[in-house]
């Protein structure tokens, strides 16, 4: 049994030895008398800017309305001191739990504290909430798997390997640039470093040059998982790098919002049709699906957020019934002070192919959505 059910076990028992006490208080989840309809879920998400955090921000809600809860939804539009303020209040407005999708993993320690001195459970959301011990379960996907999946579908797209894994018929050398996200969000670092042990064999043996010669995740990060700065450093990467007639064959992107920036960068020096860089992307988010079916963009990685939201419902509920939520993963995310106990959730490869089987038959888009590059 870990210390918050422990904690929160030992709330519930000063709970009925005040019997008479004057209604529920922060972090009162897990009383047998509560209804779902007393209980209250905090959920933070990062930003309404990227698709996927509006998809994850709605379904976690619907799934738990569906169930009776109340929840309080909040997007902090990327800033940092908005999520702090968003995640204070859900506490003083008494939160039975908290789900939240850090924007800055490092940034919300006075948040957690004041939740754990409330015995209110924290649920990290796709984004590990680092250094502090307050941070009870970790629902997200096997983010290094999404580094090696990524790398993977840049060596698929230029022909060095096959989808099967076995060797392609291409053996370059190719010209290629690195992505990462931001530094500050703990996922970054497990996408570059999956996706860097995957590519340096072929860096090393000459198959790939990075011809910027940007290879460190400092070089290569774009803060906050911009768009626009994804363009503009394509842009200086193109001025800088490739203004002697060299192309580039093929570019890392670890998120479809970066690939739609580099994209456009490339577009707009000419690059086209048969020519195209190989841009690799993760989300599966519409306006690159379309990308994807038009022959723009090579792939995307497919993290079915509805997935997520259900491991983050179970879990809730989990602390919600004084239970321990179960985690396949109890090794892989050290958060700085601890290891926080993890369900991780496998993530798939979307090409061109994939569309139909992947996204369309499982429902998470309509063929109109795809074709329209537009959700809803
Ligand atoms: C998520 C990715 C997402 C990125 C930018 C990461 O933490 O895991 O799915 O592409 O943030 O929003």
């Amino acid at each position: 049994m870990n210390r918050r059910v422990l904690a929160a076990l030992g709330s519930a028992v000063l709970a009925l030895s005040m019997a008479a006490c004057s209604g529920d208080g922060a972090g009162s989840g897990g009383n047998d008398s509560d209804q779902p309809g007393d209980l209250t879920i905090g959920v933070s998400m990062p930003t309404q800017t990227s698709e996927r955090w509006i998809a994850d921000g709605n379904s976690v809600k619907e799934k738990l309305e569906a169930k009776g809860y109340q929840v309080d939804l909040q997007y902090a539009g990327d800033d940092i001191p908005t999520q702090s303020q968003q995640v204070d209040q859900m506490i003083t407005r008494g939160a039975d739990v908290l789900i939240i999708a850090a924007i800055d993993g490092t940034a919300l320690s006075g948040q957690l504290q004041a939740a754990a001195d409330a015995d209110i459970p924290v649920i990290a959301y796709d984004r590990l909430i680092r250094d502090s011990p307050n941070v009870d379960f970790y629902v997200s996907f096997d983010n290094y798997k999404v580094g090696v999946a990524q790398a993977t579908a840049l060596l698929v797209g230029l022909g060095v390997q096959t989808k099967d894994g076995a060797k392609g018929e291409a053996k370059g050398p190719f010209n290629i640039e690195l992505f990462a996200g931001s530094l500050d969000d703990n996922n970054a670092h497990f996408f570059f470093d999956g996706a860097m042990d995957t590519l340096k064999p072929f860096i090393d043996d000459g198959t790939l040059k990075v011809t910027s010669g940007q290879t460190s995740i400092e070089q290569v990060a774009i803060l906050r998982w911009q768009q626009e700065a994804a363009q503009k450093r394509m842009e200086d990467l193109l001025t800088s790098s490739y203004n002697s007639g060299t192309k580039v064959d093929g570019v890392l992107s670890p998120y479809d919002g970066l690939s739609r920036g580099i994209i456009t960068a490339l577009q707009n020096a000419g690059y086209k049709g048969a020519d195209f860089p190989v841009v690799t992307g993760q989300d599966a988010e519409i306006a690159s699906v379309k990308l994807i079916d038009d022959g723009v963009q090579s792939s995307t990685i497919f993290k079915d957020t509805r997935l997520l939201a259900e491991q983050a419902v179970i879990a809730a509920e989990a602390f919600l019934t004084d239970k321990a939520p179960q985690a396949n993963d109890t090794e892989t995310y050290n958060n700085g002070v601890k290891v926080v106990p993890s369900y991780l959730l496998p993530v798939q490869t979307v090409y061109k192919d994939d569309i139909k089987p992947v996204l369309i038959d499982s429902g998470y888009f309509t063929a109109e959505e795809v074709a329209a590059g537009q959700a809803g």
